[in-house]
């Protein structure tokens, strides 16, 4: 199969983590004889050092002509000054918003290899497997109007949702919860104190109608926040709008042990758009601390829903797994003085997934 793919490797370890999220792929493509070309592309304050803008036309029009998008993450600590649409997070909006996708999924599974990196008890976070669907491009983030008028020293933003983009983004989260053992929705939103999550609580229940296999369960977002620490093995799918779903999903991290361990992929779209959760992390740039796993994962989404490479998916997921109990860890995730972990570095941590998937693509084909 051919696979074009728009490389937006970003800031700080955006283009660390991506590489090694490419070098996976690159493993898959010459196991199959498969063919995946890259497009570097620039975005963010790379974007902004080159051409003056954060999504350059160039990168807009190369990534719409791709058959998917991997992002590394934007973002530099020099652009904090300038306002919000001036910044390396506008590309990401921008081109989030251009290529359409709506249904961000972001899972988070504790691995067991990985229940005494996590500041929570194994005995809480063990079994725990859960899927965020968070909406990308609702709410806040994109609701007018928004200013800040300097003048009288007063600022706005407005959270707005229409039926519409609620039931597009349910639906997508029921049909898979459907498919899932637990086949569980919980749906997380404000509705005692908003409108537009009153809103999202009916449309909700409306769409639940149609998954009659399907449980459905609200919960409000301030009590979500403990629930997740306390209990998550009681979650399965998460549904829920933007701004709650970018908290949310970083609070997840926790459960896996690290921010840089999650995944996702943005469905719904022209172009899926895939991306780790985690950010570009200055305070690590350059340094090779980055976790490569996220991004990596990432790489495996990019096979599951761009290329129908399920089995490739699969075996990546595993990989990562095996090479985690065989004790390598980053420095993220690398907590206390644990017997048997080998502290590595991003690359080191790549090569090591590499090898296992080359290996384990070779044996799947004897
Ligand atoms: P961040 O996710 O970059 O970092 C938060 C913390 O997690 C830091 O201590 C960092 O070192 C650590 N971390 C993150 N990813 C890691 C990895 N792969 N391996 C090891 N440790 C990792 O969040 P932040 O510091 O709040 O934001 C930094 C910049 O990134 C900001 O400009 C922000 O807007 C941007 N950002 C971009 C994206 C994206 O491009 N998708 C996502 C989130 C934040
Ligand atoms: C994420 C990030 C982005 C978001 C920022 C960088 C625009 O935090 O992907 O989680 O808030 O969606
Ligand atoms: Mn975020």
């Amino acid at each position: 199969m051919h696979l074009k793919i728009a490389l937006l490797a970003g800031d700080g370890i955006g283009p660390e983590v991506t590489q090694e999220a490419v070098n996976v792929l690159n493993v898959v493509a010459e196991s199959g004889g498969h063919t995946f070309t890259y497009t570097p592309l620039l975005i963010g304050g790379a974007a902004i050092d080159a051409h003056g803008t954060p999504l350059p036309d160039e990168t807009l029009k190369q990534t719409l002509a791709s058959d998917a998008a991997l992002l590394g993450a934007v973002g530099d600590n020099k652009f904090n000054k300038l306002p919000p649409s001036e910044r390396p997070e506008a590309g990401l909006l921008k081109i989030r918003s251009e290529l359409g996708g709506f249904a961000n999924l972001r899972p988070a599974v504790a691995y067991k290899a990985l229940a005494d990196n996590s500041p929570l008890r194994p005995e809480i976070t063990d079994g725990a497997d859960i899927l965020f669907v968070r909406e990308l491009l609702g709410g806040l983030y994109f609701g007018q109007p928004r200013a800040w008028d300097k003048t009288t020293a007063r600022a706005h933003n407005t959270m707005v949702y229409t039926q519409g983009e609620v039931e597009r983004v349910a639906r997508i989260a029921f049909e898979i919860a459907s498919k899932r053992p637990k086949k569980k929705i919980t749906s997380v939103d404000k509705a005692n104190v908003l409108e537009c999550s009153q809103l999202w609580r009916a449309v909700v229940d409306e769409v639940a109608k149609d998954f009659p296999t399907v449980s459905v369960e609200h919960q409000l977002v301030d009590s979500m926040a403990i629930h997740l620490m306390t209990r998550p093995r009681d979650f399965d799918v998460v549904l829920t709008e933007n701004l709650f779903g970018d908290i949310l999903s970083d609070e997840s991290g926790v459960i896996t042990g690290s921010l840089g361990m999650l995944p996702s992929a943005t469905l719904g779209g022209k172009v899926n758009l895939y991306e780790p959760v985690h950010g570009s992390a200055p305070d690590i740039a350059g340094q090779g601390k980055a976790n490569p796993i996220g991004a990596i994962l990432t790489a495996a989404m990019v096979l599951r829903f761009s290329a129908g490479l399920e089995r490739e998916a699969k075996l990546i997921e595993s990989c990562v797994v095996d090479i985690l109990e065989a004790g390598y860890r980053t420095s993220d995730i690398a907590r206390g003085n644990i017997a048997g972990q080998t502290k590595v570095s991003t690359t080191e941590m790549g090569q090591l997934i590499t090898d296992k998937v080359e290996v384990a693509l070779g044996a799947a084909q004897l």
